[in-house]
């Protein structure tokens, strides 16, 4: 791990606001997984910013949305009707946990990811998350943009392998057939589209912590961001 210098830490500046601690990183970092039991250790709220972008390509689809009318687009982002519940969330109140994860939805949501107008429509949404007790966001640019001066930022990576392998091992094992070979490719375009994207692109903050994962068990990575926090404290 490389434990980047803890400069222009802004949250100083705002006592008086919950706590955030952003978990950024590239497709299959484990981010969900380490926010969620994060934010269960701490008592706190996680806000899964990637199912923003999914629940939006899923609507879009579902409308028959012409995916090249950035201003439509926008719009049905800014007027998605979405619930998140314990186990899942909803999309004009159907339960849509499963089909947001299907990799076509992700790949959806990834090329429409680059749009300002539809990153700027999930922007306050995204937002009203942050709540006392506190809150784990994870996504692309919660350290960058939508929560600046969180107390605590983290960059997970892990080597494009050990991501396209932990990936094949979710889909088998929930009886989804899986190529590592299609896996390995299509996340290389995901991250290439993140990483190179003129708004908001996939890169750490200036005073992120940079946690890679890669030989870490999901335990130890969560064990790594909660010491990080308690020595904050
Ligand atoms: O994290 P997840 O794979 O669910 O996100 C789906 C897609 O949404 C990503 O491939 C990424 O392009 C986009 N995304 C984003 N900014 C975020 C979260 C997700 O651009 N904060």
């Amino acid at each position: 791990m490389t434990d980047s210098a803890r400069v222009g830490n802004e949250s100083a500046a705002h006592p008086g606001l919950p706590p955030v601690i952003t978990i950024d990183g590239p497709t299959a970092s484990g981010k969900g997984t380490v926010a969620h039991s994060v934010a269960s250790a701490l008592g706190w709220e996680v806000l899964d910013s990637g199912a923003l972008y999914r629940l939006t390509a899923l609507a879009v689809l579902q409308h028959d949305v012409d995916q090249e009318d950035v201003q439509a687009v926008a719009d049905i982002a800014q007027h998605l009707t979405v619930q998140f519940h314990s186990t899942g969330v909803t999309l004009d109140g159907r339960e849509v946990s499963e089909l947001i994860r299907q990799e076509q939805i992700g790949n959806l949501a990834s090329r429409l990811a680059p749009d300002p107008g539809l990153r700027a429509a999930l922007l306050e949404r995204q937002r009203a998350f942050r709540q006392f007790p506190g809150l784990v966001a994870d996504g692309r640019d919660m350290g960058t943009i939508v929560f600046q001066d969180a107390p605590l930022k983290i960059f997970l990576v892990a080597d494009v392998q050990a991501r396209a392998q932990r990936r094949c091992n979710q889909l088998i094992e929930k009886g989804i057939s899986a190529n590592l070979a299609d896996l390995l490719a299509d996340m290389r375009e995901r991250d290439a589209r993140d990483v190179e994207r003129v708004v908001a692109p996939l890169i750490a903050a200036r005073d992120a912590h940079v946690v890679d994962s890669s030989a870490l068990t999901i335990a130890q990575t969560v064990q790594v961001i909660i010491d990080l926090w308690s020595s904050r404290q």
